[in-house]
């Protein structure tokens, strides 16, 4: 049985096959390649993105929907996550996708059930969906010629889970990510680090902004976010007219993260980002339901 825990658990070769299937996907069409089959999601962090991508890609592949409201789950009578997932693996479902603020609760889940296991985001840790969706958008975008680009990663780079599986996802594609970051915000690797964007952005391809995770800082390290944004923010002013691809995984602080005029700008991804991602869930829940 195939999980996806994090971007680690599918190999090159399978990644660029899950490409292919999901550019026949593209046009977001319905089909039955999944009729018949039963999807549960768990979402015990907020989302607006990754839920409903999740469920149009089901709903397009012709699987029924099953959303637990976790708010009125047993889980708030003081069930274990374990329990909760267990119980619904009891009543047969095709897949369960689950998103939860812990780390490592997802790859803990995996010997309660009998089908496969996806990750939508666990804590800090990793958000493999989006990475693969990430990293989709870039290999149409460079027509599949993306060894060698180079990627800015600008923001809260530490405590983002988009970060870290795209960190992970990158490299072994040959896009080699340079961090831009204050030291706060900055995790411990290897990959090339530099403190304001104007440093890099004679070198890069891509940009991807990122969102201060406010919710998970135990410390405040700004007096507001718009002091953040003065220093990295995204602007018309620090692109310039230089050819980049700007992406950002949602949802986008406007004028913190990207400024208005930015987010308009045809260089910006952000919403291509968001339909790859339907296309992407569709090829990677037929990967796993029907593992081929
Ligand atoms: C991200 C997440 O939840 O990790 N959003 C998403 O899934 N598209 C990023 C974020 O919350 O900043």
């Amino acid at each position: 049985m195939q999980h996806l825990i994090t971007t680690a658990d599918f190999t090159n070769e399978e990644i660029l096959k899950l490409f292919d299937d999901a550019k026949l996907f593209l046009d977001l069409s319905s089909n039955s390649l999944l009729l018949g089959k039963l999807i549960v999601t768990l979402f015990f962090e907020n989302s607006t993105r990754t839920r409903s991508s999740f469920e149009i890609a089901a709903k397009r592949l012709g699987a029924a929907v099953v959303n637990l409201e976790v708010q009125t789950s047993s889980t708030k009578k003081g069930e274990s996550v374990e329990d909760t997932v267990a119980n619904l693996n009891a009543m047969k479902p095709d897949a369960i996708i689950i998103r939860h603020r812990d780390c490592g609760l997802p790859a803990s889940l995996i010997e309660h059930v009998d089908c496969p296991i996806l990750n939508a985001g666990d804590g800090t840790n990793a958000h493999p969906t989006q990475a693969l969706l990430d990293l989709f958008t870039i290999f149409e975008h460079f027509d599949g010629e993306v060894n060698n680009k180079k990627l800015a990663m600008i923001g809260d780079i530490k405590t983002s889970r988009v970060a870290s599986s795209n960190l992970e996802l990158l490299p072994r594609f040959g896009v080699e990510p340079i961090l831009v970051a204050p030291e706060h915000f900055m995790p411990k690797t290897d990959f090339k680090k530099v403190q304001f964007l104007k440093e890099t952005i004679d070198d890069v391809d891509i940009i991807m902004s990122l969102r201060t995770q406010l919710e998970r800082h135990e410390k405040i390290y700004y007096k507001s976010l718009e002091e953040f944004g003065k220093d990295y923010c995204v602007t018309s002013q620090s692109l310039g007219d230089r050819d980049i691809l700007l992406l950002h995984p949602g949802p986008v602080n406007r004028n913190i993260d990207i400024s208005d005029e930015m987010l308009k700008d045809k260089r910006c991804k952000v919403l291509e980002q968001v339909r790859n991602g339907v296309a992407v869930r569709m090829a990677i829940l037929k990967k796993l339901i029907l593992k081929q």
